[in-house]
C-alpha cells in the first residue's frame, strides 16, 4: 500500500462547524453511501445514517421509550449498538444479531437511565471499524430531572463534538492498515470534528458546554485548549460527576465522552482559541504529537446567564464489600496462532480471540463483581468496554498509577495505558442474556479482542 503518514495534518479552521440535528421519539436510521465535503472543496464517499456523514443526535429524556427503526441500505449487514445505554439484550446490537441488506429492524429502547452523552455506532463483528471510519456513528443525549435542574448551558451554547481522524488517498477515505498499524490501530492524519476536518465554531462570550465523544476507532486524545486556558469536566461517559473538576489537559480513548464547560466571560469578542490534543507520550506513535483540531471563535454575547454550582450529582460509590467475585482480564497477551492479520498475532482477552458462540463468563443479574483489566505486561494502548452496565473505576496500578478525574463518575470505557492494571466495579442489570466486553480500539475488537458474557 502507500506509504501511511501518521503527522496530523491541520485544518485551516475556516470552515463552520456542522451541528448533527436532533431527533426524538421516533426515528429512522438508513445506513446508506454519501457523499461528503469532508475536506475544502473535496467530494468524498462516506457511509451515513443522516445527510452527509454521521447521523442525528438522539435526543430522549429518562424514562421515556425510543423506537429506532434502522433500514439497511448497505450490501453489506450492520445493526447498531447504542454505547453506554443499558437495554435488553436483543435491542443490544450484539455482533450476533444483525440486520442483512435490504431489512429493517425495529429498535424499542427503553431509557432508564441517568442524564449523560451516550452514542451509538455499528457492531457487525469483523466489520464495525470499517463502517464506523466511514461515517456510520451518532450521538445519544439523554436528559432527566436532575440535570435539567442545574440549567447548564444550552442551546447555541451547547456543541456536541465528535471526533474521528481519517487517511485519504486522492480525496477519498482510505482504510487500509500498516503493517504497524494491525497493532496500533488504524491512524490517520486528518482529524475531523462531526465530519469535517479543521471546523471553526462561533461561541458565546459566556459558559460553553462541550460534550466531546471520542469516535476514532483507535486514536488517544489528551484533551485541552491552547494557551492551558483551563476547563471544567462535569460528566464523564455515564453522565454527571459528583462536582466539577478544574484542568487544562484530559486523557480520552476511542468510545469515551467527557462534558465540559469553558468560562469564556471574561473573553471579547472577537478572541479565538483552539481544541487542542497534547503530546503525552515518548515512546507510543499517537502521543509523540501536539495538534489543534478546531477553533472557536467568540463572537456573540451569551443567550443565558450561568454561573457554575458547586455539587452537580451524586454517586454513591459502590462498595466494594459487596462483590461476590473478581475476575481477572489479561488484555495485554497476543494469540499467536496464526489465524490473525496476515497469520501472524491476534488480540485477544485471556489469550482467547472471540467466538460468536463461545460464553466466556455467566454472571448473576443484579449481583456485584470487580473486573481487572491487567495490560501490565503489555505494550499498546486498550481502552476497555463493557456492554449492559456502567461501571466505577476503583484503582489503576502501575503506568499512570491513579485514577485521572474523569472517572470519578460512572464509566463504561477506560483507558487501559500499556503498564497499567485497572479495576472496575459494577452491578449487572436486571436484564438477562449475552453481552459482550471488548476493546475499543476497534481494529483490536474487529481482530477478536472481545468476548462474550451471560448474565442469568
Ligand atoms: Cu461502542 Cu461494543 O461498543
Ligand atoms: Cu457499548
Ligand atoms: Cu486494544
Amino acid at each position: 500500500m502507500i506509504g501511511k503518514v501518521n503527522w496530523i495534518v491541520e485544518g485551516d479552521f475556516t470552515r463552520l462547524l456542522h451541528i448533527p440535528t436532533s431527533q426524538s421519539g421516533s426515528v429512522l436510521l438508513q445506513p446508506k453511501e454519501s457523499v461528503s465535503e469532508i475536506l475544502k472543496g473535496i467530494q468524498s464517499v462516506t457511509l451515513s445514517y443522516g445527510e452527509n456523514m454521521l447521523g442525528p443526535t438522539i435526543r430522549a429524556t429518562h424514562g421515556e421509550e425510543v423506537l429506532v427503526q434502522l433500514q439497511n441500505w448497505l450490501n453489506e449487514e450492520t445493526n447498531i449498538h447504542w454505547h453506554g445505554l443499558i437495554f435488553p439484550e436483543n435491542m443490544d446490537g450484539h455482533p450476533k444479531d444483525i440486520v442483512i441488506p435490504g431489512e429493517s429492524f425495529q429498535y424499542r429502547l427503553p431509557v432508564l437511565q441517568r442524564a449523560g452523552t451516550y452514542w451509538y455506532h455499528p457492531h457487525p463483528h469483523g466489520d464495525t471499524a470499517k463502517q464506523v471510519f466511514h461515517g456510520l456513528a451518532g450521538l445519544f443525549i439523554v436528559a432527566d430531572e436532575e440535570e435539567n435542574s442545574l440549567n447548564l448551558p444550552s442551546g447555541i451554547q451547547e456543541l456536541p463534538l465528535i471526533l474521528q481522524d481519517k487517511h485519504f488517498v486522492n480525496g477519498q477515505l482510505d482504510y487500509s492498515l500498516s503493517e504497524e498499524e494491525v497493532m496500533s490501530g488504524y491512524l490517520g492524519e486528518y482529524v475531523l470534528v462531526n465530519g469535517i476536518h479543521g471546523p471553526v465554531a462561533h461561541v458565546a462570550s459566556g459558559w460553553n458546554r462541550l460534550r466531546i465523544v471520542n469516535g476514532s476507532t483507535a486514536r488517544v486524545f489528551n484533551l485541552g485548549l491552547s494557551g492551558g486556558i483551563p476547563f471544567f469536566i462535569i460528566g464523564a461517559d455515564g453522565g454527571l460527576l459528583p462536582t466539577p473538576v478544574k484542568v487544562s489537559v484530559c486523557m480520552l480513548g476511542p468510545g469515551e465522552r467527557l462534558d465540559i464547560l469553558v468560562d469564556l466571560t471574561s473573553f471579547d469578542i472577537g478572541q479565538e482559541f483552539y481544541l487542542v490534543s497534547n503530546r503525552f507520550s515518548e515512546f507510543n506513535v499517537q502521543g509523540r504529537q501536539s495538534f489543534r483540531m478546531m477553533k472557536f471563535l467568540v463572537n456573540h454575547s451569551p443567550e443565558m446567564n450561568f454561573s457554575l454550582p458547586a455539587t452537580l450529582s451524586h454517586i454513591a460509590p459502590i462498595d466494594p464489600g459487596s462483590t461476590i467475585a473478581t475476575r481477572r482480564f489479561d488484555i495485554s497477551a497476543m494469540n499467536g496462532g496464526g489465524a490473525g492479520h496476515d497469520g501472524g498475532n491476534r488480540h485477544t482477552i485471556n489469550g482467547r480471540p472471540f467466538e460468536m458462540d463461545r460464553v466466556d463468563e455467566v454472571v448473576r443479574s443484579g449481583s456485584t463483581e470487580i473486573w481487572e483489566f491487567d495490560n501490565q505486561k503489555g505494550d499498546e494502548i486498550h481502552p476497555m468496554h463493557i456492554h449492559g452496565v456502567q461501571f466505577q473505576v476503583l484503582n489503576r496500578m502501575g503506568g499512570r498509577n491513579q485514577l485521572i478525574e474523569s472517572e470519578k463518575g460512572w464509566k463504561d470505557t477506560v483507558l487501559v495505558m500499556p503498564g497499567e492494571k485497572v479495576s472496575v466495579i459494577m452491578t449487572f442489570p436486571l436484564y438477562t442474556g449475552v453481552f459482550v466486553m471488548h476493546c475499543h480500539n476497534l481494529e483490536h475488537e474487529d481482530d477478536g479482542m472481545m468476548m462474550n458474557f451471560r448474565i442469568i
